[in-house]
């Protein structure tokens, strides 16, 4: 628990750096005119305006041209920063930046093809690839939200990791609640609402000896400055600005996280899954309420019972209380419910 967690803000690549130079410039949300901005990278009116189109192209961000003031980005935006701006917090873990990746899961499982040792982690401004649960895509707009992988080794097989996506769930909770989100609570198994709608999600992705030594990849996203750039969002969603009024600094929602990941982590590896029951169900938000869960083809109506002391599911079915557990299940409430 003592390593600092190092980060590295820098281009991806070379043809990035101008891009970003503009991004940081403009990252205030005032705004500049073309010239000024011209003369600080050293390039002419006309550059800018072609940078201007291009960090459009490559990032997705959305910036105003209003004649005779200049530019301004639709929304301030707070950088992901190095380590200093960890508030002195100390991680167990190194964390690497990433400007772009295809997605923080996917990059975390070729670093552990390439021989890095966990644990370690990924954060990145922007997913062009970011997978949710059940095949899902999972919407990640340049330098608006969390895109966050922790790499786990676990020694004693899959049975080690019972339970474990509830926990991280619970930990996203604390670290929202933390920051100021309230009204927020979790829908079985790991989603994160806030005021009722998703505000995080959770995604586990195992690799190695199911039975031996293996490696758990913890994704979370967790929405935190996103106004209105997901249309792709195919349910209902909110993010931390929307909740509470303000744009958040997600450096310190990423050290807050990390913090609650580091000890609810060590509790689970040390206790398991059963000591947690009580704080899950307190943040259980679905109890007692009608559901419909969703196992590919097949669906069972029921009524929420919480969960067992292994994380699974509680559903009462007519008068029989069933238990149901795996990645692939998804509950909806029922509109009579
Ligand atoms: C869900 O569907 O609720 C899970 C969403 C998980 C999204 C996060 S963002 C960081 C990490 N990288 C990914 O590609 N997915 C997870």
């Amino acid at each position: 628990m003592t390593r600092m967690a190092m980060i590295n803000l820098k281009a991806d690549n070379s043809q990035q750096m101008g891009s970003l130079q503009l991004l940081e410039l403009l990252r205030d949300g005032h705004f500049h005119s073309g010239q000024e901005i011209g003369s600080s990278l050293g390039i002419s009116r006309s550059a800018v305006w072609k940078r201007i189109k291009k960090i459009n192209a490559e990032f997705g961000v959305i910036v105003h041209s209003v004649s005779g003031r200049g530019y301004k980005l639709a929304q301030e935006m707070v950088a992901l920063a190095p380590a200093e701006k960890f508030y002195g917090r100390s991680m167990s873990w190194d964390v690497a930046l990433i400007n772009t990746l295809d997605s923080t899961n996917a990059e975390a499982l070729r670093r552990l093809e390439n021989g890095i040792t966990a644990p370690f982690a990924i954060v990145c401004e922007q997913q062009t690839a970011g997978r949710g649960r059940r095949g899902r895509a999972w919407a990640s707009p340049f330098g608006e939200n969390l895109y966050f992988s922790l790499v786990v080794k676990v020694n004693k097989g899959v049975k080690q990791l019972e339970g474990l996506s509830l926990v991280v769930g619970l930990a996203a909770v604390r670290a929202l609640r933390n920051i100021g989100v309230q009204d927020i609570g979790l829908k079985w198994p790991n989603d994160v609402l806030a005021s009722g709608r998703k505000i995080a999600g959770v995604l586990l992705e195992l690799v190695g000896d199911l039975a031996d030594v293996c490696h758990v990849v913890i994704g979370i996203g967790i929405n935190a400055n996103m106004l209105n750039s997901a249309e792709s969002i195919n349910q209902p969603w909110t993010s931390i600005s929307i909740e509470t009024g303000r744009l958040i600094d997600r450096n310190a929602l990423l050290a807050e996280l990390q913090v609650q990941l580091d000890e609810y982590l060590a509790n689970h590896l040390a206790l398991g899954f059963s000591t947690f029951c009580n704080e899950w169900r307190q943040n259980d938000l679905w109890c007692g309420r009608l559901v419909e869960l969703s196992s590919g083809e097949r669906q069972v109506t029921g009524v929420v019972r919480g969960v067992d002391s292994t994380g699974a599911l509680l559903l009462q079915v007519n008068d029989e209380l069933q238990v149901f557990s795996g990645g692939e299940l998804s509950l909806r409430l029922r509109h009579d419910s």
